[in-house]
């Protein structure tokens, strides 16, 4: 018998048991996966929520269904904040994620078939810029751009070369793992030039640009788009931000063109994070993001490892691991051995296949949420370097003790909450 009453722990103890395990991983590993962050207990008591029953296509106000008044003040709210914290004209909140909002801000603009011109996978691009596997790459005619081998910085010259050949519908900048600023007001005008619209995709650095830490693209492009979920610590999720004009099309293309009802108890938890933001201490937390991925990147660097691009200006860096004779996929796997969580990837000119590859990224976001600092990613470098220098399975052992050591001088979800994640939270 179901019982509709029950805390999730007594009601279904496979799946608590399973959420309380993932806590406990994501409490005593190191989380340097660059698109990762841990996100606050009031987002997630948000997303928690009966908001979930609730059915509201259309827009605030303009529902198709009724008793949409109370979700209509949240998800109005989640649009102010959003306006608000990154001085936007026109906010769309409902992408159920950044693969949505990408497909929604193309289809405002551009027809299947059209050119776009994005930085390409192997060079640091997302997926949804133009790869070949991606509705990005088989609805439309997807061109691509890449960085300089040898400074491993955005090819603006070849970016303007391309897209005066292939006079793209759009241009997309914006990328998953490039550590460097991106020149927006560049791109603006390499686009201008060939009559292409100008979206950018700040998925990873939205946190950085809500802090004011990191130039923002929304005075350039006309549309831009972001997840909701890496350097801005909020629900898994995604925005659209763009230009009036542009307004109703992007609008219509999340609903009805790609979505159904939007999810009303992961807007309720947008608009918390959103309010974070807002808040004087989130600039702080973003600078700190930012100073510990440099104090890394010099470590590293000091223990003979190899930067792509020498360094970084924002939350990520590419680990290039020639120097050190271990491949990505090596590495990933050695450091998850030590509880030390980073992904694979290729570096530009990658002379291993993209399973493999010669590189690994690393992002600080989720370490600066927990508290970390400068002091804190040296013994970090450190840790890594061991494994990665050693390998052995005493070292690793012993590794992962140490890791799981300081991971508990900096808890991430005191106790009661950590109940409350755990799956206890209704219990209380
Ligand atoms: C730049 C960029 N855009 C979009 C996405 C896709 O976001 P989602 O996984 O929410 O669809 C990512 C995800 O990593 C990303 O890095």
């Amino acid at each position: 018998m179901i019982d509709r009453r029950a805390p999730l722990a007594k009601a279904d103890p496979a799946i608590f048991q399973l959420i309380r395990r993932e806590v406990e991983r994501q409490e005593h590993g190191l989380e340097l996966i660059a698109s990762e962050n841990f996100v606050s207990v009031a987002v997630l008591e948000a997303m928690g929520t009966a908001l979930t029953n609730k059915y509201a296509e259309g827009l605030p106000k303009k529902r198709y269904y009724g008793g949409c008044e109370v979700v209509d003040e949240v998800e109005q709210l989640a649009i102010d904040r959003a306006k608000a914290l990154f001085k936007a004209e026109h906010v769309n909140v409902q992408p159920h994620a950044g693969a949505q909002a990408n497909m929604a801000a193309y289809l405002a603009v551009a027809k299947p078939g059209d050119t776009v011109l994005g930085l390409a996978l192997p060079h640091g691009g997302h997926l949804t810029h133009g790869a070949p596997v991606n509705f990005s790459g088989t609805l439309f005619r997807a061109t691509q751009y890449g960085v300089r081998e040898d400074t491993g910085r955005i090819d603006y010259d070849q970016v303007r070369e391309i897209a005066r050949r292939e006079r793209p519908r759009i241009l997309i900048g914006g990328a998953s793992a490039y550590a460097r600023i991106i020149d927006f007001a560049r791109l603006r005008s390499i686009a201008d030039e060939v009559g292409a619209i100008f979206i950018v995709d700040m998925a990873h650095i939205a946190g950085l640009v809500a802090a004011g830490i990191h130039p923002s693209p929304v005075p350039h492009a006309q549309i831009v788009t972001t997840t909701t979920h890496k350097t801005l610590r909020g629900p898994r999720g995604g925005l659209i931000l763009c230009q009036e004009a542009y307004g109703k099309e992007v609008d219509k293309q999340v609903f009805p063109g790609l979505q159904g009802g939007p999810l009303e108890h992961v807007i309720a938890a947008k608009a918390v994070a959103l309010g974070e933001a807002l808040a004087p201490e989130f600039k702080a937390y973003a600078t700190q993001i930012v100073r510990n991925a440099q104090a890394l990147a010099a470590a590293l660097v000091e223990r003979g490892y190899a930067i792509v691009s020498g360094g970084t200006d924002t939350h990520l860096m590419l680990v290039d691991l020639r120097p050190k004779r271990v491949t990505g996929k090596e590495a990933q796997e050695l450091l998850d051995r030590a509880g030390i969580t980073v992904n694979k990837n290729t570096i530009p000119g990658d002379p291993e296949k993209a399973f493999v590859t010669s590189g690994i990224r690393i992002g600080t976001p989720a370490v600066t949420t927990r508290g970390f600092t400068e002091t804190e990613m040296l013994k970090v470098a450190e840790f890594i370097d061991t494994v990665l220098t050693k390998k052995d399975d005493a070292t690793i052992t012993r590794v992962k003790a140490d890791v799981r050591e300081l991971a508990e001088q900096f808890p991430l979800y005191a106790p009661p909450a950590r109940a409350a994640v755990a799956g206890g939270y209704h219990a209380r």
